[in-house]
């Protein structure tokens, strides 16, 4: 058994004197770590018109012409809805303990809200006892993007009822579901939702707003996360746990410094303020309003309560660096930008840093006092092709996810609490504007006949898996 003395919050003088690593394997992870695949409704399941879905914006804005890298649309994409025996077939192959999946709300509440429609709620019991059969832990997320296109029309994020609508759908949905799932995550990136959907116009609903109304929008979704967290609460058995999934700013000191790593705490939580910082400790920082100053978003204090209602875990989604040095400025640090050649995967967003791994749980934890984390999201985006024998030697995401999780191990090795990790994705899927152009999965899907192919990368994580280190 895997044994570590650090107790929370530490200084990095403690790690080093109490920490104790396993001397026979100082690379293995904890026994009972949780290692998962993740995944999300829009992005496999397909089916967009059946048993009584409604519309989301995500089936919207993948109509509007521009939008999509060539034109595709979530309508089939991995066909998952039905070929879901076929996936959790794959998942045992490999060994995995746990699956993050998302419910579409539009196919519980077609309308968003209102009267709920029961044939959704069976597909995801069929789904999820089948994976109970499969011996595979499910991880539910309520939101992954996918609005009932119906609250949209109703001004979406924009409008604070829909926080409400939200913790409606939660508390109902978890209800029908908590006997079958114990872990429940909220939301899923709030701040992408709102940097992607709503500044940038490149996520649905593709709007590109001022900063006042984006402070807003912002605070509307965290308060969604705390209204969701007590709805779940109020209608499951009290042994079901709650969190959500954040790609907090992933902030990684330059090199490792005393001067640097005390930039790096700092610029964790004033980075991060309208999101993990403000559920961790229930305010805005002073920092983050200054900076907004009349663009601040409209709150009351019971608000900030709800919002730091308190979870059981916090999931990261790490995928790229953001580097921060110590610096001479009113904050007391300096983000670094990436310099031209700075290496990527296949995604303009996706620089390589693997010690991100390393430093996000940590200084999370550290500054917030998260006591429990699960890395939701972490993987690579390539441009595989099967090969003449049939397989597909993705060399290029074993090199990524080897780099990163030897980092996550050197974390966990010296106390950091991590639990589990969910590579993104089990399955190449619709990479949302990049539709299907590039490829994040560990098992190759040929769209045309719907054939997935288990990758290099699928063999290395079940060797992964099995020996438990790194
Ligand atoms: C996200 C979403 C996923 C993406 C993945 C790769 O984190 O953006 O959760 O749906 O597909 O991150 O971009």
């Amino acid at each position: 058994m895997f044994a570590s003395s650090v107790a929370m919050p530490w200084s990095d003088a403690q790690a080093h004197t109490t920490v104790s690593i396993p001397k026979a394997n100082p690379r293995a992870f904890p026994a009972n770590f949780l290692w998962g695949a993740a995944t999300a409704a829009y992005q496999v399941e397909g089916a967009v018109n059946e048993d009584g879905r409604g519309v989301s914006i995500w089936d919207t804005f993948s109509r509007m012409p521009g939008k999509i890298s060539q034109g595709a649309t979530g309508d089939v994409a991995d066909d998952s809805y039905h070929r879901y025996p076929e996936d959790i077939a794959l998942m045992k192959a490999i060994g995995l303990h746990a699956y993050r999946f998302s419910i579409a709300w539009p196919r519980i509440f077609p309308n968003g809200s209102g009267e709920p429609n029961e044939k959704g709620i069976d597909h995801y019991r069929r789904f999820t006892e089948a994976l109970l059969e499969a011996g595979i832990k499910p991880f539910c997320t309520l939101y992954h993007w996918d609005l009932p296109q119906a609250l949209e029309d109703k001004g979406g994020w924009q409008n604070k009822a829909t926080a409400q609508r939200f913790a409606d759908y939660a508390g109902y949905t978890s209800g029908k579901l908590a006997d079958l799932i114990e872990n429940w995550i909220t939301i899923n990136e709030m701040s992408t939702i709102v940097d992607s959907g709503f500044s940038r116009g490149r996520d649905a609903p593709g709007l590109k707003l001022g900063r006042k109304a984006l402070a807003q929008i912002r605070h509307h979704v965290a308060l969604a996360h705390g209204l969701g967290v007590q709805a779940i609460r109020t209608s499951c058995r009290s042994s079901v746990k709650v969190g959500s999934a954040e790609n907090l700013r992933a902030i990684t000191p330059v090199y490792n410094s005393a001067e640097h790593v005390e930039a790096a705490r700092k610029a964790m939580v004033e980075e991060n303020a309208p999101y993990l910082t403000v559920m961790y400790t229930g305010r805005y920082t002073d920092g983050y309003l200054k900076k907004l100053g009349a663009d601040a978003p409209v709150f009351t204090p019971e608000e900030l309560k709800i919002i730091s209602s308190p979870t059981d875990f916090q999931g990261l989604n790490v995928y790229s660096a953001s580097y921060v040095r110590a610096a001479d400025t009113a904050e007391g640090y300096a983000m670094v930008p990436y310099p031209a050649a700075y290496p990527k995967m296949d995604s303009t967003w996706l620089s390589i840093g693997p010690e991100s791994l390393y430093w996000v749980p940590k200084l999370a934890a550290e500054t917030l006092g998260i006591c429990e984390i699960y890395i939701t999201e972490n993987g690579c985006s390539t441009r595989d092709v099967v090969a003449a024998d049939g397989e597909v030697y993705d060399t290029d995401r074993v090199m990524f996810l080897a780099a990163y999780l030897t980092q996550l191990q050197r974390g966990i090795s010296e106390g950091v609490p991590v639990r589990g990790y969910f590579v993104w994705s089990l399955l190449d899927n619709f990479e949302w504007g990049d539709g299907y152009s590039t490829r994040f999965g560990i098992h190759y899907v040929d769209y045309a006949t719907q054939k997935r192919t288990p990758k290099l990368s699928a063999k290395f994580y079940a060797n992964l898996v099995t020996r438990n280190e790194i």
